[in-house]
């Protein structure tokens, strides 16, 4: 994962660039300035199926979080989000244990990283303070894990200034990657409250150029798989729709997953008492489409509708797999817009504004596939369109999304791109 390659992102260059403006150089530092960076991700297929032990499909795209800073001699961390011109600091003193305490006195931004700081301590690994800047071109709250792209660059950042305390990499290193994703998947649920899955951490610190990774949410196992669509665009479209309103409900699917698993299962015992294997149903990617075809009917009507799309997106996750390896984009788009379909209907995590969005570039000839992204209720929609057909696409929702919703989307299209990576420069 570490990456000293002389190219940093432009938001890592940026905070660089501002360090020593926002901190007076009075400060004792113990070391060079450096910068640590991890991306964010849109998710293929796969959605709401990471926390049920199912399988994703991700790609870490090319925006970034990124800090730049120095080691201090103290335990001290301090941070500037240049974003929100605003400060956090906290102690690294007493972590994971004095957690809660210095929660309550940081804003949004830096309990993430103070849930990173906790859960590395909470690991065994020793940190040193430090001073950063904070940056990233990820948008914020939108379905593309800025979150996640954060609490990873946190993670890189913590070991970059623990200088040489700890490392994250493959053979040798303290931590591996999915190591890390899994501590950051923690801190993500200190910091927010939220019982999120691990998609988006993996996602970003597992990124690859032209690749999309499979991931078994279960095993943690995972391969890549080729995203190299040939004059195919990767469009992001943001509602303008802030997800705050997610979190309650977020927890609440989760519930609901774990109740229906735990039904089928005693379905499907009832009726087929020898059947070994219905006995360690344990989440829902252990109830084939099938059990559910002959089953589901016995569970109420509501989480018939939240089992049933979970277990169709995991089907449709491993059908992506093989339509990708021979590049079958017109068979992908298909199943993106069933996603969005069950998603709307049978998840009910989407929103006016995500559907209007999906219901206008399904107009637009050339868009091979569209769905929204992430948790849902706001944020963004991923769009597979060809190349010669974005200018009509972004003059369709131009002219149509403000109409109909009464905001603006901002279109954006993305690479898929490599993990973290941090470098000293000097
Ligand atoms: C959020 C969560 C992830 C995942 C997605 C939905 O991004 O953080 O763990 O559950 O929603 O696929």
């Amino acid at each position: 994962m570490y990456n000293d390659s002389a190219i940093l992102p432009s938001p890592a260059q940026t905070a660089l660039e501002q360090f020593p403006i926002v901190f007076s150089d009075a400060v004792d530092y113990a070391g060079p300035l450096g910068a640590a960076w991890a991306p964010g991700r849109v998710n293929l297929i796969g959605e709401h199926t990471d926390y049920n032990e199912g399988f994703v499909l991700p790609i870490a795209v090319d925006r970034v979080a990124a800090f730049a800073g120095r080691t201090r001699s103290d335990d001290t961390v301090r941070l500037w989000s240049a974003h929100f011109q605003e400060r956090a600091q906290f102690s690294l003193e007493g972590l994971p244990g004095s957690f809660e305490q210095q929660r309550a006195k940081l804003p949004a931004w830096g309990r993430y990283v103070l849930g990173v700081a906790a859960e590395l301590i909470r690991e065994g690994v020793q940190l040193a303070g430090f001073d950063a800047v904070v940056l990233g071109d990820v948008p914020l709250g939108g379905g593309m894990s800025s979150s996640a792209a954060l609490e990873v660059a946190a993670a890189q950042a913590c070991a970059l200034f623990s200088a040489g305390r700890f490392s994250i990499g493959a053979a040798g290193a303290t931590l591996t990657p999915m190591q890390v994703a899994a501590i950051c998947q923690r801190a993500e649920q200190a910091a927010s409250g939220v019982q999120c899955g691990i998609l988006d951490q993996a996602a970003s610190c597992l990124g690859r150029p032209g690749k999309a990774i499979l991931l078994d949410c279960r095993s943690l196992e995972y391969r890549y798989l080729p995203f190299e669509a040939p004059a195919i665009s990767l469009m992001v479209i943001d509602t303008g729709v802030s997800r705050d309103l997610a979190d309650s409900a977020y927890n609440e699917r989760r519930r609901q997953c774990e109740e229906a698993s735990s039904l089928l299962r005693d379905i499907i015992l009832q009726h087929e008492p020898a059947n070994e294997t219905a006995r360690s149903i344990s989440t829902l990617r252990d109830v084939t489409p099938e059990q559910f075809a002959r089953y589901g009917a016995e569970l109420s009507e509501l989480l018939r509708r939240r089992a049933g799309y979970v277990i169709a997106e995991d089907a449709r996750v491993l059908q992506t797999v093989n339509l990708l390896e021979t590049n079958a984009f017109e068979e992908i788009g298909k199943l993106l817009w069933l996603s969005h379909a069950g998603l709307r209907d049978e998840y009910e995590v989407s929103c006016l504004e995500l559907d209007t969005l999906v219901e206008i570039v399904r107009q637009v000839p050339g868009v091979v596939g569209a769905r929204m992204l992430g948790g849902g209720f706001g944020g963004c929609t991923m769009n597979l369109v060809r190349d010669e057909s974005v200018e009509t696409l972004r003059q369709s929702v131009e002219q149509q999304y403000p109409a109909r919703t009464g905001r603006q989307a901002s279109i954006d299209i993305c690479q898929a791109a490599g993990g973290p990576g941090s470098a000293w420069v000097g």
